[in-house]
Parts: C-alpha cells; structure tokens; sequence
C-alpha cells in the first residue's frame, strides 16, 4: 500500500475501524466515479496520509466502544489537514471524543431499522432531505454522542440517537450515527456522493474506460520490452486481466491454462476458443487431466484433494512457463478484496490477507515478478472493466468456479465415471436456471455427486444409483451466504430431467444451507 495509484483522479481516504461494511463505503463512492482507497486506521500516520493527498477523509464504523480504554482513534493529522472529514458510527464518536466533545454508553442500543428528524439544512443532506422530514436509515450502535464539540451542530436526530447528524460547516467536519453505506439508509448512497462531490469537490471522473486507459500505460511502464505469463483458470478474473495485458503489450504475453480435466462440461473449449481463436493471444492449453486423475486415484480427504492438486497444479504450470521461455513477470488476477488489509481486534494478524486457498497460488521461488492491474478493482468493478474491453458477455457474468474444481463437488474419491455423471447433471441444472432467468440473482449453483447410493424404481425395473445434491446461493462476497429460495416447480422440474437424462443418479436433493455454518463448497 503506498500514495494513490491514480494520481490524475481526486482520491478519497477511507480509514478503517473494523465495520462489517467499510468495503460497502468503498463501492458506494466508486460507483459515484471517486477512486477511493481503505486503509487500516492503525497503519496510516501523518506521513503516509499527506503523500495520500486525499480530498476528503472518511472514518468508518467498528466494533469497539470509544469509551473503553485504549480505543482505537484516527491520527491527528486528520482533522488539522484542512480537508472535509466524514465519521460513520464509530468513526462519528471518534471524531466527537477528539475534538472535545463527549460520547455515553445509551440507556436504548439501536439496531437495525430507524428514522431520523431533519432539523436543519445542510451541504451533505441539500437535494436529498429536506427539513422537517423523517427518513429511513440503518443503525448500529450502542454508545452515542452526548455532548458536541465547538463548532458543531445538530442536523438530524432520531429516538435512540439525539446527534444522529452532526455537522461543523466551516471546517466540513461531519459525522453519523448511521449506516449511510448500507441499502437500508434508503438514500445513503446519495448523501455519501454529496460529501465526496458538493463537500470535497471531486468530480466523479475515475471511470473503467479511464481505468483502462491508465492501466495499459502502468502495465506498459512496468514491463517495458519483457515477456509475462498468465495463467488461465476459465474464470472471469484471469480472463480479463489476459485480456487487458494483452491489449497493452501484445504477444509478449502468453496465457497457460492448465486442463486438470476437472472442469465442467464444455469449459476447457470454450476457454481455448475464445483466447487462441478469437483474440489470437498465444495460448499454451496442456491437457494434464491423466496427470489429475492418476494423483488423485484412491484419494478421499478433502484437504488431501486440495494438497495434491495445488501441488500438481505448479509443477504442471512451472514446466509450461519454461516451454513460454524467459518469462520475467506474472499476471495475476487478484482483486482489491484480497489485498485490503483488514483490521482485527481479536488477536488476530491485523494484516491477514485473505487468500483462498487458491490453486492459482505458485510458488515465490519462480522468481517471477507480478503484475496484477485489477489489485484495485472489486469483482464487480472487474465484470464492468470486461464489458469495456468488449468480452463476451457469458463470460463476464459466469459465476465463480473454485479452483480445485468439481474435485470437491465428488466428497469421496473422484473417478473419470463421477467426474462425467456430474458434468452431465451440472449442465442440466444451470440449463433449467438460464432458462427460469435466474442466473443473474445467484452467486453460485452447481450440482454435487454424493458418495451415496440410494434405491429407486424406474418403469419396473429397481436402479440403486448415487445421490445428487443441488445448491445454489445468493451472496456478495462469498464470505457469507444464503441458499436460493427455489419454487417448488422449478427443483421438481429440474429433479426430473436429471433423473431421466443422466445414467447413475436416481435421488436428487436441495441444499438448504445458508454459510455460515455451512460453507458453499460441500468440501
Ligand atoms: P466456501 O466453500 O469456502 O467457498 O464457502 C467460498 C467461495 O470460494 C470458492 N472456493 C475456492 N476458490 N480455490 C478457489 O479459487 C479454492 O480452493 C476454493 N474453495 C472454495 C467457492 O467456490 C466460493 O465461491
């Protein structure tokens, strides 16, 4: 994490205090054209924050009391910056406790649904809510400002928080009791684009197309005339990242997608087709699926599964890059999600990355150097830069596909027979989905081949044929998750031509599961 990457942009800074939902801060304001960036409040000091220049600093929720002792506050060089400072939450109580007002514990927490009273216009509300009304927003909170500090008044207020808005208008400090960053402030998404655009004067210019643009500059400056590898797992952030580097420095890249036969039903072709035949980008497609399946024979433990083929997987990818020869850099496709890093209060790393548990993940002694141009981007933000570089739209919107693939949709071990009695199920059901127009409302569905086989009856004749289980969830980050509500039409429906069309599963079931406790892989 160093200064801005986009220096020609207004850039926001938005400290973290460990809120469930800073990342939500983040998207509302890049979907309003501000570049923003989430730094950990306890890694940003006054150096780091002035090569920053920000335009304006947010301070985010989190779950500690201010009131405790040594809660966690923002750097003093936040409020002497002269630069409008906006406090969600925690980051309000922050910003009270340090410019002398007070916070208390409150007789009433606050939690979920709430309205507030707007008593006075003001720069953040102007256009959006006017006084007198009674608007809709989220709380969670259990302490709450009781006092304010000079300079500071009050612009709305609800039951359980008499400061729920605060503003000091001439240093364009403000802060909120509020969630403005979740869905339920029904119209936060506005008050927040009012702070970062009537408040900070950011002009809402950071867009994909002007991502695009500076990013082939970057990746151009970064590789000058060497050669870069990349490889391919079918899924939308290898693709487009491909697809970028590409466009910035043509065929020095060279895209290797290693077939571990533990792809769905087409999938490999597809990715072929569409990098060697319709970008023409030079693709090394090495069939190692005996290779898999051979490691992977008489294998049932799960973390053993994943072991092999992470293993498998770099050997295979190693030799591929030396046949590219002289390769000096890598391109990943890692998105912001895995590099923020994240603040823990619960003895935990403070910068714990979350990686997972990828079979993307190649070993440092490659000595390769990395090239990743999406580190900024969330995923969605990577499907909008697809479109803009003109990828096909099926590939853009494809849900994502772990890397160990079907291998931990098969809980037992995996035999070529599994593997095709899966795909052939796999396909039916998101067939039956595009078809219901559902695809698009779910995060992730795929069938799953239980080790189990059941007794059942066709025509006359009795079959004893394995369990099919389906799942498909709704999530935003895979992080949680909840199953799809289904109508009832729609499993049997789908049930039935499983059944009928695919020889060996006679049983189907739905998994109703949400994560946690469950997870969304069954392995
Ligand atoms: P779980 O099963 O942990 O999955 O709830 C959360 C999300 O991560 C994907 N997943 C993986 N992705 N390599 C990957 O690239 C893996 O080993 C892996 N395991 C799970 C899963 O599909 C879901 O989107």
């Amino acid at each position: 994490m160093t200064t801005a990457q986009t220096p020609s942009h207004d850039h926001i800074l938005i400290l973290d205090f460990g809120s469930q939902v800073t990342q939500l801060i983040a998207r509302r304001l890049r979907e309003s054209g501000v570049y923003c960036e989430i730094w950990p409040f306890n890694q940003a000091d006054e150096k780091r924050i002035k090569a920053f220049n920000p335009r304006g600093i947010i301070l985010s929720g989190g779950p500690r009391s201010i009131l405790e002792k040594d809660a966690p506050v923002a750097p003093k060089i936040v409020f002497e910056m002269n630069v409008p400072v906006f406090g969600i939450c925690y980051g309000q109580q922050i910003m009270v406790q340090q410019l002398g007002g007070r916070v208390e514990s409150a007789h009433s927490r606050e939690f979920g649904r709430a309205y507030v009273d707007v008593l006075k216009p003001s720069e953040i509300t102007a256009g959006i809510w006017k006084k007198g009304a009674h608007e809709q927003v989220w709380m969670s909170h259990g302490d709450h400002v009781a006092s304010l500090p000079d300079g500071f008044e009050v612009i709305a207020k609800s039951d359980g928080a008499p400061f729920a808005f605060i503003a000091d208008k001439k240093r364009r400090f403000y802060g909120v009791q509020f969630h403005p960053e979740v869905v339920h402030t029904l119209r936060g998404r506005e008050l927040l684009k009012n702070f970062t655009h009537n408040v900070c004067g950011c002009k809402g210019d950071w867009t994909m197309a002007s991502f695009r643009a500076e990013q082939i500059e970057k990746i151009r400056k970064q590789v000058g005339k060497n050669k870069v590898i990349c490889g391919l797992s079918g899924g939308v952030d290898s693709s487009v990242t491909a697809v970028l580097i590409h466009e910035a420095i043509g065929d020095r890249l060279t895209c290797i997608y290693v077939d571990t036969g533990l792809m769905r039903e087409g999938e490999s072709e597809q990715v072929v087709d569409l990098f060697r035949n319709h970008y023409n980008i030079p693709l090394i497609h090495e069939d190692a699926c005996e290779q898999f399946l051979h490691a992977l024979a008489g294998v049932d433990e799960p973390e053993r599964k994943r072991k092999i083929i992470g293993s498998l997987f770099i050997d295979v990818f190693d030799a591929c890059s030396t046949r590219a020869g002289g390769a000096k850099f890598l391109a990943q496709g890692t998105l912001y999600p895995d590099v923020i890093e994240s603040v823990s209060f619960t003895g935990g790393p403070s910068d714990t990355i979350k990686s997972h548990h990828n079979v993307g993940g190649l070993p440092e002694d490659m000595k390769l150097e990395l090239v990743e141009p999406m580190r900024e981007l969330f995923k969605d933000e990577v499907r909008v830069l697809g479109r803009e570089l003109g990828m096909p739209e099926d590939f853009i919107r494809r849900h994502p596909f772990p890397g160990p693939g079907l291998a931990i949709r098969i809980p037992g071990e995996i035999t070529e027979d599994k593997l095709e009695i899966l795909r052939k199920a796999d396909t039916i059901y998101l067939d039956e989905i595009e078809k219901a127009g559902l695809y698009d409302e779910i995060w992730q569905a795929f069938a799953v081949l239980l080790p189990v086989k059941t007794v059942g009856v066709m025509g006359d004749t009795r079959t004893y044929e394995y369990v099919c289980a389906l799942r498909a969830v709704t999530s935003t980050d895979g992080m949680t998750a909840d199953y799809y509500p289904f109508e009832h039409e729609f499993l049997g429906r789908t049930a039935t031509r499983i059944i009928n069309e695919v020889h060996g599963i006679n049983r189907v079931v739905y998994d109703i599961t949400s994560k946690p406790p469950g997870t969304i892989e069954w392995e």
